[in-house]
Parts: structure tokens; C-alpha cells; sequence
């Protein structure tokens, strides 16, 4: 058994990260553990944890299981959580209750957990005391050795915990099933080193370690050779990419190397303000194929709280940025994340919040309510705004993003912009769906064979939250 320790994970030491290529092996014994099994994974969070789901697939797959979107006719169901708020714990537990109702029916099944929250001291110590039932429990840092994990707690017929709280290393090779034939996720770092203090991430995935260019080119390169128009280089803050390594290549050096590639769209998240620099700005002015779209996460748009989030920035130096952006990439559209309710927030900062919205006019924004996470140093903190007004506020921020997002949207009517034809939509079996390049949802009706090409569409109408086009023949 390894359980967590969030004063391990709190540790950063100096070394470089150690690049570990043999270390996904699966023994021919453990290959057919899955013959004529199912398994049910569903995945909470971010796009990091989406990815990690696409390598638990081909992992799960290379031991003979099948896949189920029915949890009833799983033999395996494993959740891939996400620990940042505490409303992501609450819907994995409930959904627990429900696996252990089926696992009472059907006695062979195997429950599990991983991801963020399998990374946790409180929630690993609650499962080993209210949920003994379950069979497994890994963490992001052993998700290449669920092979053994799986079988181990087949074997021993008990818990099998595994979860390494480390700086972590970085695994290459692990098998991956992507979900689609377009679309990648490509990992360019892991973890992160940043420690805003509500944020969980930093003792959830470790510490920052950009994976060498070399595999990511060479993934790049095998997409495009396997037909993809789309890769998005994923970390939690990409700008700081090769920071942590002795080397002067950094982000934008990526970014250029991979528009090189020749893939259609480059997209990346998440940048972090600080990091981003000049350099970045004028290699997506310079290539066509990196998407003029970028997620610029505020938080607060008061200095008083920023600080207090140890977020590195102030308003100005964040408008300034934004200024620069807007200057270099006009059409750009740029979205943000901000927190209502920090610790100590009174109505002026707050105000200043709305303030920094009403000058960016985002294109659209995740606002979330401040949630204390255990282990964090804003869970320490003095919450002393009350939940009426935490509520008040996110509606308030809330009307004030929508105005903007139909606004930004508005502007696209009659025009006509490309579109990556993804697939069906899942609200209507004849309409087609995709992304604009600035990320915007649209629906087109049109023949199914448009699905993996990107399209001229022209925009007939507009709603808040996506938009109807219909393709424009050439
Ligand atoms: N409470 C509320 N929101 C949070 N986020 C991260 N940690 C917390 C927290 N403790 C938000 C941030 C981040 C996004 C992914 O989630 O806005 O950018
Ligand atoms: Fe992603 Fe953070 Fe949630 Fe982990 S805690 S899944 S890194 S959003």
C-alpha cells in the first residue's frame, strides 16, 4: 500500500526531471486479465485528465478489456477525478454510492479511482475507512504500472492502493487511444511549480517537467503522418514550458517547431500571465496554423487579492498584456477563469474584478466560486464572505461575461470563418458540429462526409453559447 502525503508533495528540489522510456511493460500474463470483460471510465476535469483517460484506455485495452458507455454491464468502473473544487468530490462520491450498489449485484465487479483526487490525503484516508469495498485507488503519478495495480487486487481479492505523492519523472511510451481522428492532446509538461495558494494542482501532479522536444516533435510529426488537423500542447502553465530544463529552448520555440510540422491547428493550454512574453506573441502573429485563440486565466482583478493568491501579477501589468495580445492578434478571441469569494474579498475588489471584465469584453470565461482545499494556504485563510454573497456575486459576474460572450459572438454573424467539422452534435443527430479557430462552437447542417475537414462556414445566426452556419462551397 502507498498513500498519499501532502508534505511530500509539497517538496521541490532542484534536479531535472528524469525521462523514464521502458517503463510501461505489460507481461504477457497480465494481457488477457480483461478477455471478455468490459470497462466503464468516466473522466472529470481538465484536459490533462481527459488525456490521461485516452492512455487508461490503450492500457485497459492492451489487457483485453472492451469499453462500455453502461456501468450496469461493466466489470470494471473507474473514475478519473478531479480534486480543484469540492463539488468534483461530492459528484465522485455519489457516484461511488451508485458503483456499490452494482458491485453488491454483481460481485465480480472492480470499483476504482484515480486521478486528482486519488491524490489526496483526505479522500484516500476516507476510502480506507468508509470505503473498503472498493478495489483500487492510483495516482497520477502510476497510472503506466495499472497493469500490476489491477492485478494485484485481483490476486490479493483486497484494496490495492497505489500512489506515489514524488516530484515525479516523466513517462514516455505509455500506449494512448485517442478519442478522436482529428483532435490530439499532447502533453508539453507536467505538473506545476506555480503554488497559487487556493490551487491543489501543485500537490496533485507534482512538480513542473517539460517532456523533451525531441518526443513531442516526434508525436507531432507521427499525427500529421496519421491524418490529424489539430494538436493542442497541453500543461497547466505552457508558457513556462523549458523553464525547468538547462536549455534556452522554450515556448515559443515549441510552438514554431510544431507549426513546422505542417498540422493545420495548433492550439495550447494554460497559460499563466506571467509567463507569457513577447517572443510567444510574435510566433502566433507569424503562423497561420497556430490558432488565434488564447485562455488567459485573471482570477481577481483586484491587486489586494491577487497577491493574497500569490498570483505574480497586478491588473495593470494583466491589461497591459491583454493590450499587447489584442494589438499583435486582433481577431484573436480570448477567454479567462476567474474566482469569486477568495478569502477577505470585500464588494471594492470585487469591483475591480468587474472592472478588469467590462475593459477585456472576454469572449467567454469559467467563474467558479472560491473552494477551499485542504492542505492549500488560502484553506487557511479567514472565509469570511458569506455564501449569499459569494452566490451574488457570481451572478453578477456571470450576467456581465454572457453580455460579452454574445457580444464577441455577434460579430461573427454573416461572416464566414473555418471550421473543423468534428462530428455529430449531440443534441441533434442531423446537425454537424465543430470549432471555429477562435474556439467557437458551431453547428452546420451538411452532408457527414464534411466530418474531418475544415470548412469555410458562414454564420447565419448567433446564440450565446455557439452558433448556426451552414458551409459555404467554393
Ligand atoms: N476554488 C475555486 N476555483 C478554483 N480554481 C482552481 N482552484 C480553485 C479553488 N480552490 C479555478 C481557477 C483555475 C480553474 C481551472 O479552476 O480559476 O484557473
Ligand atoms: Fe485537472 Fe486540476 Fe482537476 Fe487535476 S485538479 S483534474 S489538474 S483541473
Amino acid at each position: 500500500m502507498l498513500v498519499p502525503s501532502l508534505k511530500e508533495a509539497k517538496i521541490r528540489t532542484k534536479k531535472e526531471s528524469i525521462v523514464k522510456v521502458d517503463e510501461y511493460k505489460i507481461d504477457d500474463s497480465l494481457k488477457k486479465i480483461g478477455v471478455n470483460k468490459k470497462y466503464f471510465l468516466k473522466t472529470y476535469g481538465c484536459q490533462m485528465n481527459e488525456h490521461d483517460s485516452e492512455n487508461i484506455k490503450a492500457i485497459l485495452e492492451d489487457m483485453s478489456y472492451t469499453s462500455t458507455d453502461d456501468m450496469e454491464e461493466a466489470d470494471l468502473i473507474l473514475l478519473n477525478t478531479c480534486a480543484i473544487r469540492e463539488n468534483a468530490h461530492n459528484k465522485v462520491f455519489g457516484y461511488l454510492g451508485r458503483a456499490k450498489n452494482l458491485k453488491e449485484r454483481k460481485k465480480n465487479v472492480l470499483v476504482g479511482i484515480c486521478g486528482c483526487m486519488a491524490q489526496e490525503e483526505v479522500v484516500v484516508n476516507k476510502i480506507l475507512k468508509d470505503y473498503k469495498w472498493m478495489d483500487i485507488v492510483f495516482g497520477t503519478h502510476n497510472i503506466h504500472n495499472l497493469p500490476n495495480i489491477l492485478n494485484n487486487a485481483i490476486e490479493k481479492q483486497k484494496l490495492e492502493v497505489e500512489v506515489l505523492s514524488c516530484e515525479g519523472d516523466i513517462i514516455e511510451n505509455i500506449p494512448v487511444k485517442r478519442d478522436s481522428k482529428y483532435k490530439a492532446w499532447i502533453n508539453i509538461m507536467y505538473g506545476c511549480d506555480k503554488f497559487c495558494t487556493y490551487c491543489i494542482v501543485p500537490y496533485t501532479r507534482g512538480k513542473q517537467r517539460s517532456r523533451r522536444k525531441e518526443f513531442i516533435l516526434e508525436e507531432v510529426e507521427q499525427l500529421v503522418k496519421d491524418g490529424y488537423l489539430e494538436v493542442t500542447l497541453l500543461g497547466q502553465n505552457v508558457n513556462a514550458y523549458g523553464k525547468d530544463l538547462d536549455t534556452d529552448y522554450k515556448m515559443e520555440n515549441l510552438l514554431e517547431d510544431v507549426a513546422k510540422t505542417g498540422i493545420k491547428r495548433v492550439r495550447f493550454v494554460t497559460s499563466h500571465p506571467w509567463d507569457f512574453t513577447d517572443n510567444m506573441i510574435e510566433v502566433i502573429k507569424k503562423y497561420d496554423n497556430i490558432m488565434p485563440y488564447i485562455h488567459l486565466p485573471l482570477q481577481s482583478g483586484s491587486d489586494r487579492i491577487l497577491k493574497l493568491m500569490g498570483r505574480r501579477y497586478t491588473k495593470e501589468s494583466y491589461l497591459e498584456l491583454y493590450r499587447k495580445l489584442k494589438e499583435a492578434l486582433p481577431y484573436s478571441s480570448i477567454t479567462t477563469d476567474i474566482i469569486v469569494g477568495f478569502p477577505g474579498e470585500t464588494e471594492e475588489d470585487f469591483k475591480e474584478t468587474l472592472d478588469v471584465v467590462e475593459k477585456c469584453k472576454y469572449d467567454s470565461a469559467f467563474t467558479f466560486i472560491f473552494s477551499p482545499r485542504e492542505g492549500t494556504p488560502a484553506a487557511k485563510m479567514e472565509d469570511n464572505v458569506s455564501l449569499e454573497e459569494k452566490q451574488d456575486r457570481l451572478q453578477r459576474l456571470n450576467e456581465l461575461i454572457n453580455k460579452y460572450s454574445k457580444e464577441a459572438n455577434l460579430k461573427y454573424e454573416g461572416k464566414t470563418v473555418p471550421v473543423l467539422i468534428e462530428g455529430v452534435s449531440e443534441k441533434d443527430d442531423d446537425t454537424l458540429m465543430g470549432y471555429t479557430d477562435t474556439m467557437k462552437l458551431v453547428n452546420v447542417k451538411c452532408d457527414k462526409k464534411y466530418i474531418g475537414t475544415i470548412q469555410n462556414v458562414e454564420i447565419k445566426e448567433v446564440k450565446t453559447w455557439s452558433m448556426d452556419g451552414e458551409i459555404k462551397e467554393n
